[in-house]
């Protein structure tokens, strides 16, 4: 059964004579330079734990920590970094299960295809546009804010209207500079994978070192009072403010839409997934200490508090230092995250849900330049529109929706396909991949209600596309018939 799946959706082993490839096994697209050419594997381990920490360390940690501190936890926001770590562990070791499982590009889109078939598959795959799509414009807003927050520093400031969503209390009218840095990265991202994960270790490389030395310099800094009280919202706070750091986790699922890519992904993804998981969880729990500890907790809510705390104990050069490092590392963050979309309108379109544009491959750069540019397209117009607050909670939504139905897959795949080979599995499953959803749906729940009306809409949105379109192009209610 999952040998009948993986062998009709990994249409890239269809490689004819002339060492091309024949995605949709038609050969209808052949000679358009589309989807013949299939995903190079050019990844090892340690590139993609270089592309996971790429993709989590970013916006979460740098911006949204300031206001979960200030608004929704205080000092606790530390115990909010451990709840949504321990739901991200439990996660991840079910994404590391069936990514090794079924290496193939799309992430939990293509683990629900095999575990609950295409409608699940669909709503998962609507769904994950909003972690990548949604979530992308809500990293590119957070780099927005350090760089406006650079600019002013050093006395080139541009025109108000020109940095946020349409605000008239604000004076905003457009975010220019995350509409900007959405096109650059995008570019990027057309010009191939390999060279992608290049410039995502040096952007890594320079936001851990800005994260060491926050650690280093404002531990000097610490006043244990400013940790009283630490639960000045009470247990909710702590959940509420879980709810919303979540955020700064979401990417690590990113490795496993680009599993085509990856050289031997049995052995490197679970490595990549696990590793990059491990590292920043554990700098998130140590800035979250420091910070808390620094300043006020009620003084955190601003755009840039890592900054804010460093100018505050007198830190200032370190402080311009840790925004430079900001601004690469939610940069390298956008660049993973807008790789993971793509792959996923691939490998939606191969399957026939998506017009099949949307599965081209470049012939020279052999990306999904088409499906890359059009994610650029649509998150360039969100963050340059759209406040960060409505966007990172929408993206929290839909990834946690996501992991939930991973880990339930898991689950029923241990009892549909027992046999299946297995290179990595969950420990004590079926507990922790029940835990895992449990964790979760758990976190979902302290979510605002206006955004679980937000996501309603989007699902149903999805299910009016999928049974206008993507039911009647799908390949393999093609093959059935
Ligand atoms: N985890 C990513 C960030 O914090 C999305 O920017």
């Amino acid at each position: 059964m999952l040998n009948d799946i993986l062998r009709k959706k990994s249409f890239n082993q269809n490689k004819n004579k002339k060492g091309t490839m024949d995605l949709l096994g038609t050969g209808e697209l052949r000679g358009t330079g589309n989807l013949e050419a299939g995903l190079k594997r050019v990844l090892g381990a340690f590139d993609l734990t270089l592309l996971g920490v790429g993709a989590i360390i970013g916006t979460g940690i740098f911006v949204i920590t300031g206001p979960a501190a200030a608004f929704k936890a205080g000092p606790a926001i530390v115990l909010s970094f451990l709840l949504a770590g321990i739901a991200c562990a439990f996660a991840a070791l079910c994404y590391a299960e069936l990514a090794a499982m079924i290496p193939l590009s799309g992430s939990a889109y293509t683990y629900a295809y095999a575990a609950f078939g295409e409608i699940v598959a669909w709503v998962i795959g609507w769904d994950l546009i909003l972690e990548y799509i949604v979530a992308s414009s809500a990293v590119a807003i957070g780099w927005s804010g350090y760089f406006n927050n650079m600019l002013k520093g050093i006395g080139l400031a541009i025109p108000v209207a020109l940095t946020g969503a349409p605000n008239l209390a604000n004076g905003t009218f457009v975010n220019l500079p995350a509409i900007l840095i959405t096109l650059i990265v995008t570019a990027v991202l057309v010009a191939g994978i390999k060279e992608s994960s290049n410039t995502a270790g040096f952007f890594v490389a320079l936001k851990l070192t800005v994260l060491v030395l926050f650690l280093v310099v404002g531990s000097t800094g610490i006043k244990v009072s400013n940790w009283s009280p630490f639960l000045p919202f009470g247990w909710m706070g702590v959940l509420s403010g879980a709810a919303i750091i979540f955020f700064a986790f979401i990417g690590f699922d990113a490795l496993s839409t680009v599993a085509e890519e990856v050289k031997n992904p049995q052995k490197n993804l679970p490595i990549g997934i696990i590793a990059s998981l491990v590292i920043c969880t554990l700098f998130y729990i140590l800035v979250a200490i420091v910070l808390t500890g620094m300043m006020p907790y009620h003084q955190l809510g601003t755009e840039a508090a890592l900054a804010t705390a460093l100018y505050a104990t007198g830190h200032n050069w370190t402080a311009a230092l840790l925004s430079v490092g900001a601004i690469a590392g939610i940069t390298s963050v956008l660049l993973v995250m807008l790789m993971g979309q793509p792959r996923i309108f691939f490998a939606m379109a191969r399957d026939g849900l998506f017009p099949k544009i949307f599965a081209g491959v470049h012939p020279k750069f052999q990306t999904p330049w088409l499906a890359t540019i059009i994610t650029g397209g649509c998150v360039s117009v969100l963050a340059g529109f759209t406040p960060i607050s409505v966007v990172a909670e929408l993206a929290n939504i839909g990834t946690l929706f996501a992991f939930v139905l991973v880990s339930l897959g898991v689950v029923y795949l241990r009892m549909t396909m027992p046999n299946a080979p297995r290179p990595f599995k969950v420990p004590f499953s079926p507990v922790i991949p029940i835990l895992s959803a449990a964790c979760c749906f758990f976190l979902m729940c302290g979510l605002p209600h206006l955004t679980w009306i937000r996501f309603a809409i989007w699902t149903v949105l999805g299910l009016f596309i999928y049974f206008g379109y993507g039911i009647r192009h799908s390949r393999i209610n093609q093959i059935k018939a």
